[in-house]
């Protein structure tokens, strides 16, 4: 990793943060817009508000826990010690949205203590950013106890007023749902329960998954989310309609009959706000990534961030399949085949993408979905007959191209962790470096779920195995993205939303126009994510005639710019491809950035992202809207002073629509400086997008 130039300073602070007496003590950000304040409440209950520009957003909230043998945390604490802190360094992302990251913040962490229960000691601690909060509990070594069972943690955010709110269903087993957007006391995450298009979930209460976005009546946004998921279940977030209350509501497992034991000392995840008073400023707050820990690989250049293609979406559109046989028999529909893995390698080389992914390669697809004992179908190393991985590889490297392995587990977690280093030694040997894993299906052992505690672990040790063998992982069904990257840069990108498979097979329509300026203000809140955009053939003919995508081709462009993600595939065929100048725009975009800047948007409805490519001075912008047509104003002003640039601008065509006329775009070439204003129109379901080059 390249050497960090960090300035960092550690120091006490003065009452110019923090305000306390003996059962309340006050935290500000640095520039003091946010305000929070914990106070012992009658009866000595742990409570936390927070403000912001002197609004109240969060409304007294208790803290608190339940344990399988030992009482429970709720009353009668008193503080024994506050210790105050102010932090301020700049550390740099080996790849990411923007090089420099500062992480700036202002912490108390609060001692409680009741001497009248087993678990007498615990702390809180506070991060105070100027773009949001987050605080943990830190349990230390308990005398004569050595580890405990959670039953459930209490941790409530109490709203001020009935949000409006974008949420998905408090999933246990899956987050591939389309976003709601219902006020606070409207949301119903049962009547989601019942969806056919899902492999896999279970709903069990009223709950959200996180990261869930608010707006209130001041047009303050908010979002919910938790940092750093390491040793704990998965967090959702129970709603009492009544109160305007969430409370966490951690993820279970029937199998062990709760929802984790853990070890003393240990500390629970953060648990964050993000606060802006613009929707736009969500995206650029780097909140989870900061509370995270520093990176534990060190040097990871053997990764790079990449485009790739693939043999993917022809599965998808039914056109091949990933399996060799049938009852026993070939039947000649195998799409990772050594030729097809080829031409793949052929198109990307000569189109300057730096990977190939072929999934369907290895023994095991035929007992893929469907089948109950999954265990031992996979082996992650045997390819199919019709599959030379060595000379698929070998031909790969003669072009410059790098493969992309995929595992898919069929959620079968102890079959692939048996196998763990011996796939990744083969990958190692071959000289791949990044997997996409997979999790289709219910989790074997029954009674565990995909976002448990059981799972996260399982999730955290791919991770920490692949890291020794040089290996990034890009898992689909995964753990929701806490920004572990930080950490573990190894840990590229993820699922953990509705991707673009949706738009092959779903039977409710696809993801709807105003999908993905939903998901840019949720779920990409989290982290980087693996949607696969670059769809031409936009209704999918002949393959499907009842799917399509519904977004017209000038935002399958802007995709690249808006989504971010350190490998970006180009999914369609490469048939279609060929001879369609729009495709030049996927081959110019970056897909690693020194900067990056949320223009202007509104949750649900459209976003716009300018991002500057890490050593050169091109610049990209993205812009996409829901099903409502509109006009942007660019306003060019964060272009370099001194340069001019050249601009190539695709954006909808006149008579573009996302249903009648998908793929009507605009190509058109202008200069452009950091005086420039311009307007664009973006029609239903459209977009824009644009290169700018210096001009010499
Ligand atoms: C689901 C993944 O999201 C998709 O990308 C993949 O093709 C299939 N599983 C097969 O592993
Ligand atoms: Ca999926």
């Amino acid at each position: 990793m390249k050497k960090i130039i960090a300035f960092l300073f550690v120091l006490l602070v003065t009452s110019s943060c923090t305000s306390s007496n003996n059962d309340s003590v006050n935290v500000y950000s640095p520039s003091k817009n946010i305000e929070v304040n914990f106070q012992l409440l009658d009866e000595g209950i742990p409570a936390y508000l927070v403000k912001f520009n002197g609004i109240s957003v969060i409304d007294t909230s208790k803290l608190g826990f339940d344990f399988k043998e030992f009482s429970a945390i709720k009353k009668n604490f008193k503080i024994v010690d506050v210790q105050e802190n102010s932090f301020n360094e700049t550390w740099q992302m080996p790849w990411g949205e923007t090089k420099d990251v500062v992480n700036n913040y202002n912490e108390i962490i609060v001692t409680l203590q009741n001497s009248d229960i087993e678990i007498s000691t615990f702390k809180i601690h506070f991060k105070v950013y100027d773009d949001g909060i987050g605080f943990r509990y830190e349990f230390p070594h308990q005398n004569n106890i050595d580890s405990i069972i959670i039953l459930d943690e209490n941790t409530e955010f109490n709203l001020t007023e009935n949000h409006t709110c974008w949420w998905i269903p408090g999933d246990w087993d899956i987050y591939e749902h389309l976003y709601n957007k219902t006020s606070f006391t409207e949301i119903d995450a049962l009547a989601k329960a019942k969806h056919v298009n899902l492999a896999q979930t279970y709903i069990p209460e009223n709950a959200v998954n996180t990261p869930v976005t608010m707006r209130t009546s001041d047009g303050i946004h908010l979002s919910f989310h938790e940092a750093n998921l390491t040793d704990y279940p998965g967090m959702t977030l129970k709603i009492d309609k009544d109160k305007l209350l969430m409370s966490s509501e951690l993820v279970g497992s029937d199998r062990l009959g709760f929802k984790a034991k853990l070890k003393f000392p240990f500390n629970t995840p953060w648990r964050t706000i993000q606060i802006a008073n613009k929707a736009a400023e969500l995206i650029d707050s780097k909140l989870i990534v900061n509370l995270n820990e520093p990176n534990k690989l060190g040097d990871i250049s053997w990764f790079k961030p990449k485009k790739y293609m693939g043999i993917w979406w022809e599965m998808h559109l039914g056109k091949s399949q990933w399996s060799y046989s049938n009852n026993g028999k070939p039947h000649g529909l195998h799409g990772a085949t050594t030729e097809n893995a080829k031409a793949f390698i052929d198109f990307a080389s000569e189109n300057g993408f730096g990977g190939v992914l072929v999934e369907g390669w290895n023994t095991g697809w035929e007992k893929w979905v469907g089948f109950e004992d999954r265990e031992g179908v996979f082996d992650f190393v045997t390819p199919y007959p019709d599959y030379n991985l060595e000379e698929v590889v070998r031909y790969a490297k003669e072009k410059g191209v790098e493969i992309i392995m995929h595992h898919e587990t069929s959620a079968a977690p102890r079959t692939y962790e048996q196998q763990l280093d011996t796939a990744f030694a083969l990958m190692k040997r071959l000289g791949i470096h990044s997997v996409k894993t997979g999790y289709v299906g219910k989790i074997i052992p029954k009674g565990e779920y995909h976002h448990g505690h059981w799972m996260v672990k399982h999730y955290r040790k791919v991770l920490e195995t692949a890291a020794k063998y040089q290996v990034a992982v890009n898992a689909h069904e995964p753990i929701k993205d806490t920004g572990i990257r930080r950490t573990y840069p190894n840990a590229i990108s993820r699922e953990g939303m509705r991707g673009q498979e949706f738009n092959a097979w779903s039977s409710d329509g696809g993801n709807p126009p105003n999908h993905l300026p939903t998901v840019a203000f949720t779920r990409m809140l989290a982290g980087p994510f693996d949607f696969t955009p670059g769809v031409f053939n936009i209704k999918l003919e002949p393959y499907k005639k009842d799917n399509q995508v519904n977004t017209t081709l000038a935002q399958q462009l802007a995709l690249y710019v808006v989504i971010y993600s350190p490998i970006q595939m180009a999914c369609d065929l490469i048939e279609n491809y060929k001879d369609q100048p729009a495709f030049q725009f996927i081959k110019d975009v970056g897909v690693d950035w020194d900067k990056s800047i949320t223009l202007n948007g509104e949750v649900g409805e459209f976003v716009t992202i300018a991002r500057k490519e890490k050593n050169n001075d091109n610049w990209f912008v993205g812009s996409i809207t829901s099903e409502v047509a509109r006009d942007i104003e660019i306003d060019f002003g964060f272009l370099d002073a001194k340069l001019k640039y050249n601009a190539t601008i695709y954006q909808d065509g006149k008579n573009a629509h996302w249903n009648d006329n998908p793929t009507d775009i605009e190509i058109k070439n202008m200069e452009i400086d950091k005086n420039s204003k311009i307007n664009f129109h973006l029609v239903a379901g459209g977009g824009f997008a644009i290169s700018l080059v210096p001009i010499k």
